[in-house]
């Protein structure tokens, strides 16, 4: 049974809480608090598995909340719930959420999150893969400096300036940004020649993202493995990114999930770095049973560690406190199936975009590939979407080679 701490100030929406969750009571057990102290005090009292906060509220704010919540009970599942026109707003605000509601409060959206969450969090803390992760001494870290954009964008009004100073810390990154992003790959019909022409020609998130996955592959410099090159797995990641941000936008979803599909993409391998360089023999073996029986990678890494670098890239990015529909995308990249069917969703995209991707890899290189999970597609109602999806990646595609 899952035990839910529901805070909301208004009595009229705490009252239509109560009936509409009657029905789930042998589920969840509920408990409701109808301000941020209240909810403290309740936490000091019991442990829950989820919080789901309002973010508008006197006295302590949902986002100040769930900030305190996320420290002292970090295992705790962090939901804010909004109205869908403040859903932006406060996405970019807070970072302390693992997932965002919309209100007014639906029974079978919150259903169908609840199953999602559960669901990430089994697979994460699945025993083979707690061992796997114990046995790897140094994880890497989110990132210094995409921290410090964070922060940026939380302040009231983010400004251009500050988070292209911030960026400018890093010469040697900048200058790859911008090698990256002035490749036809982006598109831009102007060249891009510093950090706040590239933030307003590409946008805050897409910048931060690139920065995000720069820096975590810059952790990885000194990596030397016979049989991925850093380079190679940058360009893929890219690739992916820019093709799950492409099927995202023509799915004409909210603008969070078109940045959550490009940011997954680019990081939906980053768990293969983690394996080569940690634990290099067995990832040899793995590479080896992978060329010997030709069965894919994640199939390969799965027999040999116990585990595969779509869960070990999910648990990294878990714990960093991204949200959960980037660790999702990342951790089921491979068997969406192991996730719940939803409309469109990151994983979606990603998974097919690396499909696509690997699918054209292999009839040049040889080797296995994922295959579409075209079941998956039709349990999320998008099965009549793919031919769309292809033509959208093809287009991406056309401007690959100038990366
Ligand atoms: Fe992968
Ligand atoms: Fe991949």
């Amino acid at each position: 049974m899952k035990s839910i701490l529901f805070v909301d100030d208004e009595v009229s929406a705490r009252e239509e809480l109560e009936r509409t969750l009657r029905p789930m009571s042998e589920e969840w057990e509920v408990v409701y608090a109808s301000s941020g102290r209240e909810a403290l005090a309740k936490l000091t009292k019991n442990s829950f598995d989820m919080a789901v906060v309002d973010m508008d509220m006197p006295g302590m704010s949902g986002a100040q909340l769930l900030t305190e919540i996320k420290t002292r009970h970090p295992q705790a599942i962090r939901i804010l719930m909004a109205d869908r026109c403040d859903q932006s707003l406060m996405r970019r605000s807070v970072v302390s959420a693992h997932q965002y509601l919309p209100k007014p409060f639906k029974l079978d959206l919150f259903k169908t999150m609840v199953t999602r969450a559960a669901t990430l969090r089994e697979r994460l803390a699945s025993e083979s893969l707690r061992q796997l992760a114990d046995g790897i001494d140094s994880l890497p870290s989110l990132p210094a400096l995409y921290r410090e954009l964070q922060e940026e964008l939380q302040s009231r009004e983010p400004s251009i300036d500050k988070v292209a100073r911030i960026i400018s810390k890093d010469m040697g990154m900048v200058t790859k940004i911008l090698q990256v992003i002035n490749s036809h790959f982006f598109g831009l019909l102007t060249p891009v020649s510093n950090p706040a022409q590239a933030v307003s020609m590409l946008g805050l998130d897409r910048v931060k993202a690139l920065v995000l996955s720069m820096q975590v592959f810059a952790q990885f410099k000194e990596y030397r493995h016979p049989f991925i090159s850093l380079d190679v797995l940058w360009r893929h990641g890219l690739v992916i990114g820019a093709y799950a941000r492409a099927i995202a936008k023509e799915e004409k979803t909210s603008q969070d999930l078109v940045d959550d599909a490009f940011t997954a993409g680019l990081l939906h391998d980053v768990g293969i770095l983690v394996l080569a360089t940690n634990l290099p023999d067995q990832y040899t073996q793995a590479v080896a049973l992978m060329q010997n029986r030709r069965v894919t990678e994640w199939e390969a890494e799965c027999e040999v560690l116990g585990a595969s670098h779509a869960d070990i890239g999910g648990y990294l990015l878990g714990t960093w406190g991204l949200s959960d529909a980037i660790v999702e995308a990342v951790a089921f990249h491979h068997d969406p199936m192991r996730s719940v069917s939803q409309p469109f969703s990151p994983l979606a995209a990603v998974h097919v975009a690396n499909a696509l991707e690997e699918r054209e890899q292999a009839a040049v290189m040889g080797g296995g590939y994922t295959h579409i999970d075209e079941d998956y597609l039709a349990a999320c109602g998008l099965g009549s979407r793919l031919p769309i999806w292809q033509s959208v990646c093809q287009e991406v595609a056309r401007s690959r080679n100038s990366l």
